[in-house]
């Protein structure tokens, strides 16, 4: 891998068959966009450069791609014509061009590794894979380890049709090579469009060999509905899940528990049945949280926090040993250490126009069904009564109580029914 590399990826095509407003490689799997998948995949090969092609006004997927290159593909004319726009910026580059499609979020560097891992020549490499359900996927056309062409499933006759080999969307070849092919690929084809898979039989033609290397289809399988976007989001979530048992954490009921690519955990975590953990989450060690808790983005749990049922978590951070047991919204806040948050405890952090901080201090106690109208701060120590309403900062160690007086009226309640009775 000491060659030179330059990743392409493309993400300009048009997504119809996703049936949705969004692009398709901004739908998100395992919380992070498909796309975002792919670059991070690719930033983890060292590439010189990372490529992404995309339609005009599609400023969504290039804030996605930031640090990398964009290339602009002006007409959606197929995947040829796509990495076509990203050799315009590759014309003096004499490295090895990766190419990845990016709605196949499923790939994983070690798997590229193995791709890269020979040097070099004057050839294509490819992965091909075994489809239980080949569907509309392109067909490989083999001799011996040889692929002498991709069939598009639209172009392929029934014999074709029945081939179960098929192509992955990644290729790997010399940059020289790839500029001297791409210009050969025509659109005289079923959809007039411009295949990259034709690069292959081009590339026979001139006495350029394409290998495959075999590759399970549970890291391959293109999105381009939501019926596949939900079966991706499926082998993903299996995936984090066994290396979330395979790092010593306990979980419950897995199929019951969502993670985020990206989430991290200490040394004896349990995670309880039916639990949603989104993106930058962290959790430390001996945390319980479960069952029915979302833990929301950009949140840090620290070591022996205990989290319970019907409790969100959102931008928070909730510091050691401290306790949000039952049914509480936390939001834009921060706890210290050892504070204990009651039954039915919201943080209102939202006025209908902007979001405004919590701030509670070490060894708080919050009484239950209390709301905490932010920016608010609780210092150190304090307690507040249960069934309060707090909008008022409260000192370390006062009691802060808001709520109007009891009052009990002897023998009201027997007078009452007595009434009632006559
Ligand atoms: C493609 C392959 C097929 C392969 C399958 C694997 C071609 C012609 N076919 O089919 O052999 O089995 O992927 O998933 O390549 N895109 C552009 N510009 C375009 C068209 C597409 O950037 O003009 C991008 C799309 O955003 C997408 C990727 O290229 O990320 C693949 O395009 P798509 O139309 O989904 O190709 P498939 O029909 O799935
Ligand atoms: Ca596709």
């Amino acid at each position: 891998m000491s060659e030179a590399l330059a990743v392409i990826i493309l993400a300009a095509g048009k997504g119809t068959r996703m049936k949705s407003d969004l692009p398709k490689v901004m739908h998100k799997v395992a919380g992070r966009t498909m796309l975002g998948h792919v670059i991070g995949v690719a930033r983890e090969l060292n590439p010189q450069k990372i490529i992404v092609v995309v339609s005009p006004d599609s400023q969504q997927i290039v804030k996605e791609s930031k640090g990398c290159l964009i290339a602009i593909q002006q007409e959606q004319l197929g995947t040829g014509d796509a990495v076509k726009a990203a050799t315009e910026l590759l014309k003096d580059f004499e490295g090895n061009i990766l190419i990845l499609y990016g709605d196949s979020p499923l790939i994983t560097s070690a798997s590229l590794a193995k791709l890269l891992e020979k040097p070099l020549k004057n050839e294509i490499r490819i992965f091909g894979f075994e489809a239980s359900n080949p569907a509309k996927y392109g067909r490989l056309i083999t001799s011996k380890n040889t692929v002498r062409e991709v069939i598009e499933f639209k172009d392929a006759n029934e014999i074709q049709k029945k081939i179960t080999l098929c192509n992955s969307g990644i290729y790997y070849l010399p940059c020289p090579l790839l500029v001297k092919l791409i210009t050969q690929i025509r659109n005289d084809n079923s959809q007039k469009e411009y295949y990259l898979t034709d690069l292959i039989k081009i590339g026979w033609k001139n006495a350029v060999e394409t290998s495959y290397l075999p590759i399970h289809e549970n890291e391959i399988s293109g999105v381009n509905d939501k019926i596949e976007l939900a079966r991706a989001e499926g082998v993903m979530q299996k995936r984090l899940h066994k290396k979330a048992l395979e790092d010593g954490v306990t979980l419950l009921c897995s199929a019951t528990i969502f993670m985020s690519v990206d989430t991290k955990f200490g040394r004896d975590v349990t995670i309880r049945q039916h639990v949603v953990i989104g993106e930058n989450v962290t959790i430390g060690d001996n945390v319980t949280i479960g069952p029915f808790a979302h833990i929301r983005p950009d949140t840090v749990i620290s070591n022996n926090v205990s989290v319970g049922n019907f409790v969100e978590i959102k931008k928070s951070n909730i510091g050691e040993g401290s306790k949000i047991n039952h049914l509480s919204y936390i939001g834009d806040s921060t706890l210290g250490t050892n504070v204990n948050i009651g039954a039915g405890t919201i943080t209102c952090n939202y006025d209908g126009f902007d979001k405004y901080e919590t701030h509670i201090g070490d060894n708080v106690f919050v009484g239950s069904n209390s709301a905490l109208i932010a920016p608010v701060k609780l210092g150190d120590n304090a307690m507040i009564a249960a069934g309060s309403v707090i909008s008022k900062d409260v000192a370390p160690g006062a009691l802060g109580i808001a709520r109007s007086l009891q009052k009990n009226l002897a023998d009201w309640a027997m007078r009452f029914r007595k009434n009632k009775k006559k």
